[in-house]
């Protein structure tokens, strides 16, 4: 946490030569150092009201005094423009004692559980939401989502009230999304019923599109090259470097996933990217399930150390197979260290056929075609 802002953070990272200067990013930067300045300090009460007329006169009270507390930012622009990167430095700046980032998907997983849970331990309770935004309310003040989407009807449905109870709580909300509030859950089933929340998140936060020139990820991969073989040392440090450029201007962290209420590590991860071992992936019992939730968390994924696969380690390579195809349908980019090129990575035998499709995939997934292609989340 610092004290002086977004700005400095953002213009030292021009001057370390970190990032470029981009004039719509730096006036994204500006737009969040003004929420940045109305938000030092603020710690509201996330009660709702108390019981009793003292208790909700004191309320009313509080929520009077914060009534002009300040819209959120809903950043939305094209892939690769910055929109997580001046998120996460707000993120890190921001002077508010309870604050939290997370991914938007994981935050409604999470929601999900808690709201069945609270149903479970209260057996007849009317409505879970108050209790649960005052779960959330009460960890947060200020909640930045990154990737703000919704697909599914069932977040649909909880969406308008759980925002309206949060906000009357008065967390503040930031999120980055690549959909504008208007066209979300657009053609969607029961998307009249949605409408309003549209509307409540355009009342408590400000929309603002970055324009930034240019697909800053896509020039950070140019001239990366995917694949490296055999895995050896040189290797290694060819995917250490790929692994500096794409997450040069970051902080590299540990993170874990959050699928149906089991923890997935992510060993080293920043700006998107993901870095495991093979054997971290698929050497441990894990499915369809894990790996969709990487495809569609991470745009970039790296892997260290792919062997070669046969019959006689058939788990590894099963779960090889299923990992690609995930990370295929949802256009993840992927750069590894492995033991030979994808047509002979597979050693004849069984399963031998399955495999001929994967190594067909990973060869596209080399392709200037296929890296160019947006990741579907
Ligand atoms: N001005 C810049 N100069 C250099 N690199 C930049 C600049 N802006 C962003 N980047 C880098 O480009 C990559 C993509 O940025 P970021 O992840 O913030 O994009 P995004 O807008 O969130 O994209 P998406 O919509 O796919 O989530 C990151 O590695 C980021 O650090
Ligand atoms: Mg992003």
């Amino acid at each position: 946490m610092t004290k002086a802002g977004v700005i400095p953070i953002y213009r030292a990272r021009i001057a370390a030569g970190e990032i470029e200067y981009d004039p719509a990013q730096a006036a994204a930067a500006e737009r969040l150092q003004d929420l940045w300045a109305k938000l030092r300090g603020y710690n509201p009460l996330p009660s709702r009201p108390a019981n009793g007329w003292v208790g909700r006169l004191l309320h009313r009270k509080q929520v009077d005094e914060l009534e002009d507390h300040p819209n959120g930012l809903y950043l939305v622009g094209e892939v690769g423009r910055g929109k997580s990167m001046l998120m996460d430095l707000f993120f890190e700046a921001a002077d508010v004692p309870r604050k939290r980032r997370i991914h938007f998907h994981e935050f409604m997983q999470e929601a999900h559980r808690r709201f069945h849970q609270i149903k479970r331990d209260n057996p007849g309770i009317s409505d879970p939401i108050p209790p649960l935004a005052d779960m959330i309310a009460s960890e947060a003040a200020l909640l930045c989502f990154d990737e703000f989407q919704v697909h599914d009807i069932v977040d649909a449905m909880i969406l308008g009230r759980l925002f309206e109870a949060l906000f009357a709580r008065l967390v503040v909300v930031v999120a980055t999304s690549n959909t504008t509030p208007n066209d979300l859950y657009k053609g969607k089933p029961g998307r009249d019923a949605f409408l309003p929340f549209i509307s409540l998140l355009k009342k408590h936060l400000d929309v603002l599109v970055l324009e930034a020139a240019r697909d800053y990820r896509r020039e950070r991969m140019q001239g990366l090259k995917a694949w490296y073989v055999p895995a050896n040392r040189q290797a290694d440090e060819e995917l250490d470097h790929v692994f500096n450029r794409l997450t040069a201007d970051a902080t590299v962290h540990s993170s874990s996933l959050d699928i149906a209420g089991r923890k997935l590590i992510v060993p080293l991860t920043a700006n998107g990217c993901a870095r495991f071992d093979f054997s971290a992936l698929c050497g441990v019992p894990l499915g369809p399930g894990d790996y969709l939730a990487l495809a569609t968390h991470y745009p970039i994924i790296l892997i260290d150390g792919i062997p070669r696969l046969s019959p006689d380690n058939f788990d590894e390579a099963r779960r090889f197979v299923t990992l690609i195809d995930a990370l295929y349908e949802h256009r993840v980019k992927l750069y590894a260290t492995a033991a030979a090129l994808p047509d002979d990575l597979y050693r004849s035998g069984e399963g031998a056929k399955i495999f001929e499709r994967t190594a067909s995939r990973l060869e596209e997934m080399q392709s200037e075609e296929y890296l160019a292609l947006r990741h579907l989340t």
